[in-house]
């Protein structure tokens, strides 16, 4: 039952797996440079507020600084960048600030995707695909073959992101592979469960960056996070630059990770 792991996952996911998803590996993260950094980009709206502009103009300029951290994070040497561009909680939120937000991404892959091409960058997405509008999650969806056999920095949209609903959507998918006895309940572990994850073929963050003061996870990689090691910047997203993220990585580069053991490698 164990050797047909990867197939029960694949033929249990809820939307159809694309070509690229199945093909990835595992990527083994390097000594120094974290090989995954998760960003939580807060503080767009109090930007604006500060320069008595609209709050979308915050997300605008933060927008900005997505492409200024982009390119960034590749020349540090960062395989996976994953940024929550919307979490199922935004929806809370105005409907025009929705709407903007959700234009973002359509409107940075318009500018920015022939340079991420030419780059090796590879253009992924976790979250629920369902809600996001067609016009925003068929550039992605484009963006994502057109890159998908780039080989350099993963890029990864947190859209229409929940770490809860992630964590339910895997039991779900497990308690039927139970129900239908493809899986047994001893089969159930750890390794085994973060294959039913969005982010299942992704090594969990080794760094997680918030701007803005908030000291919050804010339902961000729940399961993803617990060895995670996280830095907080007062900073606002769209005046965090790419010397904040240095100084975010050489902070993490002099942390002591023991992932619960006693002794433990730098970084
Ligand atoms: C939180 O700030 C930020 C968001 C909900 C959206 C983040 C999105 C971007 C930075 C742009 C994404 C760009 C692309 C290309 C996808 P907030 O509005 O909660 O700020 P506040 O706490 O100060 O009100």
């Amino acid at each position: 039952m164990w050797k047909n792991w990867r197939q029960l996952v694949q033929g249990a996911q809820k939307t159809k797996k694309t070509e690229e998803q199945k093909g990835t590996e595992i990527l083994s993260p390097s000594a120094h440079v974290p090989a995954h950094v998760a960003i939580i980009m807060d503080g767009n709206g109090r930007w604006a507020k500060e320069r008595s502009l609209p709050r979308i103009m915050g997300h605008r300029q933060g927008m900005q600084t997505v492409k200024r951290i982009v390119r960034k994070a590749d020349a540090m040497g960062i395989k996976i960048l994953t940024l929550y561009a919307f979490s199922t909680e935004n929806w809370k939120r105005p409907k025009d600030e929705v709407d903007y937000l959700m234009s973002l991404p359509q409107e940075y892959l318009a500018t920015e995707l022939d340079e991420l091409i030419q780059r090796n960058v590879q253009i992924r997405m976790v979250g629920k695909e369902e809600r996001i509008p067609s016009s925003t999650l068929e550039a992605i969806v484009t963006a994502r073959e057109k890159t998908k056999e780039n080989t350099g920095l993963i890029l990864n949209f947190a859209l229409n992101y929940g770490g809860r609903n992630e964590i339910i959507d895997a039991v779900q998918q497990i308690a039927t592979l139970i129900q239908d006895k493809q899986l047994t309940i001893d089969e159930i572990t750890e390794e085994n469960f973060s294959h039913f994850l969005y982010t299942a073929n992704l090594p969990d963050p080794d760094l997680l960056i918030r701007t803005s003061g908030e000291l919050r996870i804010s339902n961000f990689m729940l399961w993803q996070l617990a060895y995670t090691e996280l830095w907080f910047t007062d900073c606002y997203w769209p005046d965090f630059t790419e010397d904040d993220l240095e100084e975010a990585v050489r902070a993490y580069q002099g942390r002591s990770r023991r992932f619960g053991a006693i002794t433990g490698g730098r970084s």
